[in-house]
Parts: C-alpha cells; sequence; structure tokens
C-alpha cells in the first residue's frame, strides 16, 4: 500500500506525543510555543532531551540519528569531548567581561590560517548579524547604499535580506529574467523594497545586465555558493567565475555568505570554487555548537572597522566561550575528517541517484560534500537549476511523506527542507543504514 501524508502524520503524532505536550504547555507563554519558526516538525517540534555523538535523544524516549545538526552546526556531532573540554576551560575563567579574551584571536588565526581570502576577521553573535555587518562594511567601503541578493538566497532575518527567498513564480515575483524583490514575511518596511536588488541563480546574462544597469548604486552582492534555506542550488562553476569578474569591474563588494558551506573545505567552499570573494560570512560551526557569527575579508576593508568608520560592537561579540568552542571545533576539523564527510555524501548522492534512475521514481539528489538533499519532483527528469524551477516542480506532499518516514524510523532530517548536513560522529554503518531506509521509503512511496 502506498504511503499516504495522513498516515505518516499520524505514526508521527502517536510516536512525539510527550513533545507535542510540552509544546501545549510552553505555547502559554511563547506563541506556538518555541522561539525559533523553522524548528516545527510537522505539527509541532520534537523535544530534545539531549545529544550525544551522532543521536538526539528525544523527550519521548526514542534515539534518532542525527542527519540534521541542527541546519548544520554540528559538524563534529554532539558533546565532541575536545569541545565540551574548551568549553569546561573557557567557563571556568568567567562568564562575560567587558574585554577581549585570548579565545577570540585563537578563533580569528584559525580561520585567517584556514580561508585564504581572509586577512583579517570580526565576530558577531549570529550569522544574520555577521551578514548585516558584511553589507556595512561594503557600504562605507563604496559608499553605496543598495545591494544585490540571489532569489533563493538566505542571509538571515535583516531587513536588507528577507526577500525573495521563496520567489513565487505565480505571485508578483516577475519574470525569472526581471525578477522583483518581494518580502518572506509581513512586517518588511516597503521603502526598503527597491534597496535589494534580486537576480536570478545561475543565469550569468541576466545578472551581468541588472548588475551592469545597476553599479552606481550596488555596494555589494551577497550569495550561497549552495543555498539551504531557500532550497538545494549549487551554484555553477562558472557562474560564480563570472559574477567575481563583473563585480570586480562594476566595483561592487563580493560576498560569500558561507555560514553552512565553510564547513566543505578546511578553507570553506570558496577552496572548492577556485573563487576569492572580498567579504565572507561565518557562522554555524564556528561556533562549535554555541551562537556565533563572523565576517572576514580583505584588510583593505575590514581597515573600516579597526579605524571605527564603519562601527562594529555588541555586548556579547568575541565571547569567550563561544570563541573557545569555535577553535576546538576548527582544530579537530581537519581536511581528512571533512574528506570522510564529503565522501559520506557523495556516497548518499550517487547511490540513491542510481536507485531512483533505474527505478523511474521522481526524486533528484542534489547538493555537494556533506550537505545534501532530495528533491522530491512533481514528474521524473525534471532538471531543476533555481528556486523558482523548485517551487514550479518540486512536491511538498511527498517531501512532507518522505520525512515523516525518515523520522518514524530513526532518523532525523532538517523537516521543511529535505536536507541533510553530516557529522564526523557518523559512521559508514550510519551512511548504509540511511541509504537502506531511504531506498525502503520510496518503494513504499511510489510502488
Ligand atoms: C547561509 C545563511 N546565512 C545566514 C544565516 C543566519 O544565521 P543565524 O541564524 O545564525 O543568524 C543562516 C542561517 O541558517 C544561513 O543558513
Amino acid at each position: 500500500m502506498k504511503l499516504t501524508l495522513e498516515a505518516s502524520t499520524q505514526r508521527f503524532i502517536n510516536k512525539f506525543k510527550k513533545s507535542a505536550k510540552i509544546t501545549e504547555e510552553a505555547s502559554k507563554y511563547i506563541p506556538g510555543g518555541y522561539s525559533r519558526a523553522s524548528v516545527k516538525v510537522g505539527p509541532h517540534p520534537i523535544f530534545v532531551e539531549r545529544g550525544e555523538g551522532a543521536s538526539l535523544f528525544t523527550v519521548d524516549g526514542h534515539e534518532l540519528r542525527d542527519f540534521h545538526n541542527n541546519f548544520s552546526v554540528n559538524v563534529l556531532g554532539h558533546r565532541h569531548p575536545k569541545i565540551l573540554e574548551a568549553i569546561e576551560q573557557a567557563c571556568k575563567d568567567g562568564f562575560s567581561f567587558g574585554n577581549p579574551t585570548k579565545y577570540e584571536a585563537k578563533l580569528a588565526k584559525l580561520i585567517c590560517d584556514r580561508v585564504e581570502s581572509i586577512d583579517k576577521v570580526v565576530f558577531t553573535c549570529s550569522a544574520t548579524e555577521a551578514c548585516m555587518a558584511s553589507v556595512n562594511l561594503a557600504r562605507g567601503y563604496t559608499g553605496k547604499g543598495k545591494i544585490a541578493k540571489l532569489e533563493g538566497g538566505y542571509h538571515g532575518s535583516g531587513n536588507d535580506f528577507f526577500w525573495s527567498i521563496h520567489p513565487d513564480p505565480l505571485l508578483h515575483s516577475g519574470l525569472a529574467t526581471n525578477p522583483k524583490p518581494v518580502p518572506d514575511t509581513m512586517g518588511m518596511p516597503e521603502a526598503l523594497r527597491g534597496n535589494t536588488i534580486v537576480m536570478p541563480q545561475n543565469d550569468l546574462a541576466t545578472c551581468k545586465r541588472i548588475l551592469t544597469q545597476n553599479a552606481k548604486d550596488i555596494a555589494a552582492l551577497i550569495l550561497e555558493l549552495q543555498t539551504a534555506a531557500g532550497g538545494l542550488i549549487t551554484l555553477d562553476k562558472a557562474f560564480v567565475e563570472g559574477l567575481r569578474e563583473i563585480t570586480r569591474d562594476l566595483g561592487i563588494v563580493l560576498i560569500f555568505d558561507e555560514t553552512i558551506t565553510l564547513r566543505m573545505a578546511t578553507g570553506g567552499m570558496q577552496s572548492v570554487f577556485g573563487v576569492k570573494p572580498d567579504l565572507t560570512v561565518m557562522g554555524k560551526a564556528i561556533g562549535g555548537g554555541l551562537p556565533i557569527g563572523g565576517v572576514g575579508g580583505s584588510e583593505a576593508i575590514l581597515y573600516l572597522n579597526e579605524t571605527g568608520q564603519v562601527f562594529h560592537s555588541g555586548t556579547h561579540h568575541g565571547h569567550s566561550v563561544c570563541c573557545a568552542a569555535g577553535a576546538a571545533c576548527l582544530e579537530n576539523l581537519t581536511q581528512p575528517a571533512i574528506d570522510r564527510i564529503n565522501g559520506f555524501g557523495e556516497r548518499i548522492k550517487s547511490e540513491l541517484s542510481k536507485f531512483t534512475q533505474e527505478n523511474n521514481y521522481p526524486v533528484n539528489l542534489a547538493g555537494w560534500g556533506s550537505c545534501i538533499g532530495f528533491e522530491m519532483l512533481d514528474q521524473v527528469g525534471r532538471k531543476i537549476r533555481s528556486c523558482r524551477d523548485i517551487m514550479t516542480f518540486c512536491d511538498n506532499n511527498t517531501r512532507q511523506i518522505f520525512n515523516y518516514e525518515l523520522i518514524i524510523r530513526g532518523y532525523m532530517p532538517m523537516w521543511q527542507r529535505g536536507q541533510v548536513a553530516l557529522s564526523t560522529s557518523l559512521t559508514e554503518a550510519d551512511i548504509d543504514g540511511f541509504i537502506a531506509t531511504s531506498k525502503s521509503i520510496m518503494n513504499e512511496m511510489f510502488d
């Protein structure tokens, strides 16, 4: 019998009753019961008691193998002993100071040594703030005010960026070759709409035309080399190389938002592409599980922070415990460790691609390295090249059934996105299990 959304939802509800109860209780005090919209899984989130290595233990008494890792944060898995040790040591020193500590400089050196385009780096408490800081630097450096972003790009919830992350081609977003910014939430100031210029993914000719027409106003182009929140699209290398050349010619600061993709190589995904941005935004893994963000880049631009011409400060910027945890994480995230989990990702992708093709199932595998995902299609053979293609050709119902079934069978994927982010705590046996489970779910869905 084919799996249905109703039946899978019901099985999920039956399995996570305690999580549902806690959500209900918490929602007396927090709208909906939690402060982070993206943690919702079906009717409610799954409350977790603790994490250990590659496992999550839920309040409902279930163990889930973690293929989510807090949207890629936990690249070494949960409670890695070296990170725990670093946190304990930093905590013994104290929790909060109106002074910098050695931990911040340590993390900064590790980042500068790893990422070729980064001479200097400043920290924030989140990648959202780092994105905001990066465009402030670009505005200060160029004396221009607007920013350009790609449709489908997610750069946190700042007002400059919350446009066209999911631009529904049927609603107000214009043609792909002449896109219009559409807000992804209520509450976006209408006055800001003209300040953010949006462009299509993987269409260099259109991007060149838009950037050239608006060059005198655009301070920065910000992009993710591989998008996540807006749907999984890996940009073409030639497209990124082209944008590098165009932005250099037009005096536009090129910002790579590597909040997620920095984990793809010690030098970040930019080293895989062989393209150097002017600024890089970081977050997630560079905090080792604790909250952090960072902006790094050329000495010439970061100098504006040093002189104070572009003001950069925050109560918890460079927080000692977060920086200590981040440094421990990067020290243990060696290139061989990265190669191993990138290999896991490639294995899942190639084995399941072969399987879906042989069986003529409407599923593509997408992504690169340790961050990959499933595109559940409306019909076999679709080629997905942009977030607009995802919105036009992907089927939310089958994606939801697939995700429910993974969770019910003991795996935690990124719920709304149909994506996974692997950690070094996973083993070859976990990957075998995940592939086998994915195959049986697909057989039950499509046969
Ligand atoms: C590419 C990218 N940039 C920025 C952000 C915002 O990061 P934070 O949630 O730390 O503010 C995220 C978060 O998911 C992200 O994926």
